[in-house]
């Protein structure tokens, strides 16, 4: 197969209101593979789009007292939109700027050789199909970053605003602790995540108002394992995965699910474990009113080296006790 041919048949709309022009550029798009529809006038060009979708249009820039480049507004809503190439014998400084702003993917200045015609029409199509995929990318991203924490809070309300203030907590420790940007992207997916596995909790149990029966609680307990397994198709982060697997382990080992120690849970994931816990005291809960700053501190400092890595809730104390909650403040201007 031909290199330059495109790997299936795209439909190519091509608006030209010179015949020999119009036929000399549906001949060099055939035979380079591409299935073409000739129209001599926008008229003719916006019938041909209401029949039937198209890849990529080919215009002139001047179409007797028409503007080529107005197809670009025209195909703006057609899902898929078609990139619009124009075609100018007349590059005036005016008509190209007057193209490129009603967006067209690129303009041609005539006399144009086949080769530079194609070399644009498959750089265009390349061009469109990745904005395409990046689009795709970007929705499944709110799917993944707004869509199930959402979920979560609609499960267990007492919750409520928990994840998106862990993601704020864990990235500003990260920041501080020097956790490169990697990490650090993945440590907030992580923190914005790392309840989902609540999603396979009974109702019952997780909305019960007094406390849980021994039961209960390993049924509780198997949420990081679940949340673990709901992000299995997240194939390049099994950092995310990890540190959501292990949010409820302790620097002391007598954590869950795995009871892991000390070193063995890694730094951003020891970081997720402490801003969950002081998002949880730092909050109401039908519980319990907000831990005043002070309490809290001394549970870190008690906790230092049992339930937290020791230099993280020491760090993490030392730095309430300076500035209150400032301390998880994002961008404070401050370096300590
Ligand atoms: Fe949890």
């Amino acid at each position: 197969m031909n290199p330059s041919m495109p790997r299936t048949s795209m439909h190519v709309l091509i608006v030209d209101d010179e015949a020999d022009v119009l036929r000399g550029l549906c001949r060099v798009l055939e035979s380079a593979g591409y299935a073409v529809t000739p129209a001599s006038s926008l008229g003719t060009a916006y019938q041909a789009l209401q029949q039937q979708p198209f890849d990529l249009i080919l215009t002139d820039l001047y179409l007797g007292d028409e503007f080529g480049y107005d197809i670009a507004g025209a195909v703006r809503e057609l899902r898929p939109c078609p990139p619009v190439i124009v075609l100018t014998g007349r590059p005036t400084f005016d008509g190209a700027q007057e193209a490129l702003r009603s967006k067209v993917a690129d303009i041609v200045v005539k006399p144009v050789d086949a080769q530079h015609l194609l070399a644009t029409c498959r750089r265009v199509l390349q061009e469109t199909e990745l904005a395409r995929r990046n689009q795709e990318l970007e929705y499944a991203n709110r799917v993944l970053t707004s869509v199930l924490p959402r979920t979560i809070e609609i499960k267990d309300p007492t919750t409520s605003g928990h994840a998106a203030r862990v993601v704020g907590y864990t990235d500003t420790l990260a920041q501080r602790c020097g956790v490169d940007e990697e990490d650090r992207r993945s440590l907030r997916l992580a923190a914005l995540l790392h309840d989902i596995g609540k999603i396979g909790v009974p109702d019952h149990i997780l909305q019960k108002p007094g406390a849980l029966t021994k039961d209960e609680m390993d049924v509780v307990k198997r949420h990081p394992a679940m949340g673990y397994e709901v992000l299995a198709e997240l194939k390049d982060h099994e950092n995310v995965r990890n540190w959501v697997y292990q949010h409820h382990e302790r620097w002391d080992g007598r954590g869950y699910p795995n009871g892991l120690q000390g070193h063995e849970v890694a730094l951003p994931g020891r970081i997720l474990v402490l801003a969950e816990v002081y998002d949880a005291l730092a909050e109401q809960r039908s519980y319990k009113a907000p831990w005043p700053i002070p309490k809290i501190v001394g549970l870190f400092r008690e906790e230092a080296g049992k339930q937290f890595d020791p230099d993280l809730a020491h760090m993490v104390a030392d730095g309430l006790d300076r500035m209150g909650n400032r301390f998880f403040a994002p961008d404070r201007g401050l370096l300590f």
